[in-house]
């Protein structure tokens, strides 16, 4: 395999418009969707199973991995910097950590992505040691690890802030306990998993995500070596072992890239097919596009969705911690329910500034008023092209959603957003018929 491309190649920062190079995306709105997608590897799975390298001396073997996104060449880059050795090709990732020489993740890679803070619990299992910068807020809210501390502090590590940085220590190891999350929080479930590989003895965690890629997540430990139950339960437990070692594991496909093109064709019509789908991991939202008129079927692993002339209906959705619906999923429902015909009310539990995507919207025609973390939106007849900014990734991918049915046309700024998380995506919607293209 190729050794893997730094990101320091593109000198881009994903996070911070002053440093990126200016790039657009060009929609002329109107065209039915017709056509195969096929669907990549989970993002959120693939930076965790990165980190879980970290875990061993011995090298880890990914397939499907998301490769070409922006967020895998951060972690790639963070753990190039750690001493990791990675190689990719196509959509296979090779990593091996027996070289690690370096214990501090420095500010410039972590402000990148928060999820580079899951290198905190593995570093410290196996080294005893880690530095990691506080990933800060990000535009959909506060973000704190308060979370992820407190449970390392649970396991015996002794931690302190200091200059911005988390400095954690278990000189003797890290010893298994029973942690009960006040919150649901699918980082700190991860991060105390990885963690807990390690330590001596047996670790409860209560209260626990539930999301698939924590399950995919540990599925991968356990084919490195490591004791775990209750994997997609809220109640996980871990025997912690001396070692773990070299695996293979191929990511599970990305159930929010999934959910983003059957909204795609319940706003523009027509007819997709998406291959290597779990429908299964998609339920909360599935009832829902069905309520609001879509016709999907499955097909072994491809899920084919349609709608016909018919105008979708406006319905209510709520966000809350997997199997509930999806935050990662809210931006791109609320572009959809800007054309169904009457009101709906989309509520935020997750994030607390997680409507950036509403005046954009509006600006396209919309009708959406917002009301703490609810939002109001009044189906209109048709959305209007125009020039819009990108806020965050998912904001990002529901305003080219928006540009795909509105009238003329859309340009959509800051697409280095999208290019986080969602692999090919003006070349998947072009397969299908869209008119959209990237522009300097
Ligand atoms: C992950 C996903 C993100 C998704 C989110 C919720 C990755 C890389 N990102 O983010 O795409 O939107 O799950 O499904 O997998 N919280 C605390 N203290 C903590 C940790 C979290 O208060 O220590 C709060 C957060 O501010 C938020 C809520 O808990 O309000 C849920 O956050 P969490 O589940 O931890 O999200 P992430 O793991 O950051």
């Amino acid at each position: 395999m190729l050794p893997y491309p730094s990101s320091d190649a593109s000198g881009e920062s994903v996070s911070d418009p002053q440093s990126a190079t200016p790039d657009k995306i060009r929609i002329i709105g109107g065209q039915q969707l017709k056509g195969t997608i096929p669907i990549s590897g989970a993002k959120n799975a693939a930076l965790k199973v990165m980190c879980a390298a970290l875990l061993t001396d011995e090298s880890l073997y990914l397939e499907n991995m998301p490769n070409t996104l922006r967020d895998i060449a951060s972690q790639t880059e963070l753990l190039t910097h750690l001493g990791c050795t990675l190689s990719a090709e196509g959509d296979l990732m090779a990593i091996n950590a027996k070289n690690v020489n370096e214990l501090t993740a420095p500010y410039e890679i972590v402000r990148k992505m928060r999820g580079s803070i899951l290198v905190l619990g593995p570093l410290l299992a196996r080294f005893g040691e880690a530095k990691v910068s506080l990933p800060g807020g990000c535009a959909i809210g506060t973000r704190p690890v308060d979370l992820h501390i407190k449970g390392l502090e649970e396991l015996g590590a002794e931690i302190n802030l200091e200059g911005g940085y988390i400095n954690a220590k278990a000189p003797k190891g890290l010893t298994g306990a029973k942690i009960t999350f006040p919150k649901v929080s699918v980082g700190a479930t991860e991060n105390l998993m990885m963690a807990a590989t390690l330590a001596k003895g047996e670790t409860v965690l209560s209260n626990a995500a539930r999301e698939p890629e924590i399950a995919d997540l540990g599925e991968c430990l356990v084919k490195m070596g490591a004791k775990i139950e209750g994997l997609g339960t809220d109640t996980i437990r871990i025997e912690g072992v001396k070692n773990l070692s070299g695996a293979h594991h191929s990511v599970l496909p990305d159930r929010i890239e999934t959910g983003t093109y059957l909204i795609a064709a319940g706003m523009a019509g027509g007819t997709l097919k998406l291959q290597n789908a779990r429908i299964e991991h998609l339920s909360a939202v599935m009832g829902l596009l069905a309520q609001a008129g879509m016709e999907i079927d499955q097909s072994g692993n491809d899920i084919i969705v349609h709608r016909n002339g018919l105008r979708l209906k406006g319905i209510d959705i709520m966000t809350e911690p997997y199997p509930g619906f999806p935050t990662d999923l809210q931006a791109q429902f609320m572009a959809m329910l800007t054309l169904a015909e009457g009101a709906a009310m989309v509520t935020e539990n997750i994030f607390e500034n997680r409507f950036m995507h509403v005046p954009e919207l509006n600006r396209m025609g919309a009708d959406i008023t917002v009301q703490g973390n609810s939002a109001i939106i009044r189906g209109v007849k048709k959305l209007k092209g125009a020039e819009v900014m990108a806020t965050d990734l998912r904001a990002s991918v529901a305003l080219v959603l928006a540009g795909l049915v509105a009238e003329g046309e859309t340009v959509v700024n800051r697409i280095y957003h999208l290019e986080r998380g969602y692999e090919n995506i003006v070349e998947k919607l072009q397969g299908c018929g869209a008119q959209v293209e990237k522009t300097a």
